[in-house]
């Protein structure tokens, strides 16, 4: 497995490369970024990760400072399940000058649920994965993949559209969310929690299980008393919900009538902020 960490070293390394399959990440790896490393083994001729923590993802207030950095010990990881190139640039490389150019995904999908709670973050993201995809695609001439977790599903909500609207010639692959043995979405910022925490933390997919279930058996549950009931066990439970909703799995607006749904839930414990989703 070969690590660089500048941009002309990776399109070096990628000279000849036809179909790169690709992982952008944060680095502080877990089982669910492997996986999605494992699924792109299966898809292109030379499988990629990045590690790179954002700065443009995060407010101010937000963790960017104290968030995980842990590049040898996700490198070990990445060479275990046979990952071919590792690119981990430097902030000073990814952004030499102030990234003034920026992508602004449309409100109705960008200012909505996290992007309402954490303004500018799908402007962060989406202009990172811009730019990393230049970075990783430039050279290739086949197919070029990259993969995403559903664990942000409107995440990858946004990156599928941007990726559409750009007419970018990437397919944009989707990977289930893992989980820990009592169903805690895994997440980097799980090591936030202390041990009393960590217990408790499984909670907000309980309550995204019992809106599913709610939703699923159909009954007389308005979609509203059920969000409003999911905010206030977890509220009881001694978290602080941002939103716990039932949407539209297609555009992530309010449910109209019998269209596929999925529940998605934002709450602090302590002061970690943790997401999950699960499809209903
Ligand atoms: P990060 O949080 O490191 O996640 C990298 C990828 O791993 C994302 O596609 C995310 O959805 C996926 N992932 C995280 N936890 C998962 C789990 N439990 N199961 C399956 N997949 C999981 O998401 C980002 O980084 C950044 O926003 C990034 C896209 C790299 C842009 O900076």
């Amino acid at each position: 497995m070969k690590i660089v960490h500048t941009i002309a070293d990776l399109r070096a390394a990628l000279r000849g490369c036809s179909s790169p399959a690709f992982v952008p990440t944060m680095g502080n790896l877990h089982d669910g970024h492997l996986a999605l490393v494992r699924q792109a083994k299966a898809l292109g001729d030379v499988t990629v990760a990045s590690i790179f923590v954002n700065r443009l993802q995060f407010l101010p207030h937000e963790d960017f400072g104290t968030y995980p950095r842990t590049l040898e010990a996700d490198c070990t990881k990445l060479a275990a399940e046979n990952c071919d190139l590792v690119f981990a640039p430097s902030e000073a490389e990814l952004y030499p000058e102030p990234q003034t150019f920026k992508v602004h995904p449309p409100a109705e999908v960008a200012d909505i649920l996290e992007g309402y709670y954490r303004p500018g973050f799908f402007v962060g993201v989406s202009t990172v994965v811009m730019k990393l995809f230049a970075c990783v695609f430039s050279q290739a001439t086949g197919p070029r993949y990259a993969l995403f977790g559903q664990k942000d599903y409107q995440q990858l909500m946004v990156i599928r559209r941007m990726v559409q609207q750009f007419a970018l010639p990437i397919e944009v692959i989707g990977g289930p969310t893992l989980r820990a043995d009592d169903g805690l979405a895994l997440s980097s910022r799980n090591g936030y929690l202390n041990a009393g925490e960590r217990q408790e933390a499984v909670h907000l997919s309980r309550t995204l299980q019992a809106m599913a279930q709610a939703l699923r058996s159909g009954g007389d549950h308005a979609p509203a008393e059920l969000e409003a009931q999911a905010m206030e066990t977890l509220r009881q439970r001694g978290w602080q919900p941002d939103y716990m909703v039932a949407r539209r799995r297609s555009d992530l607006q309010l449910p109209q009538g019998n269209e596929p749904l999925v529940v998605l839930g934002a709450a602090r414990l302590g002061s970690t902020r943790l997401i999950d989703n699960l499809e209903v």
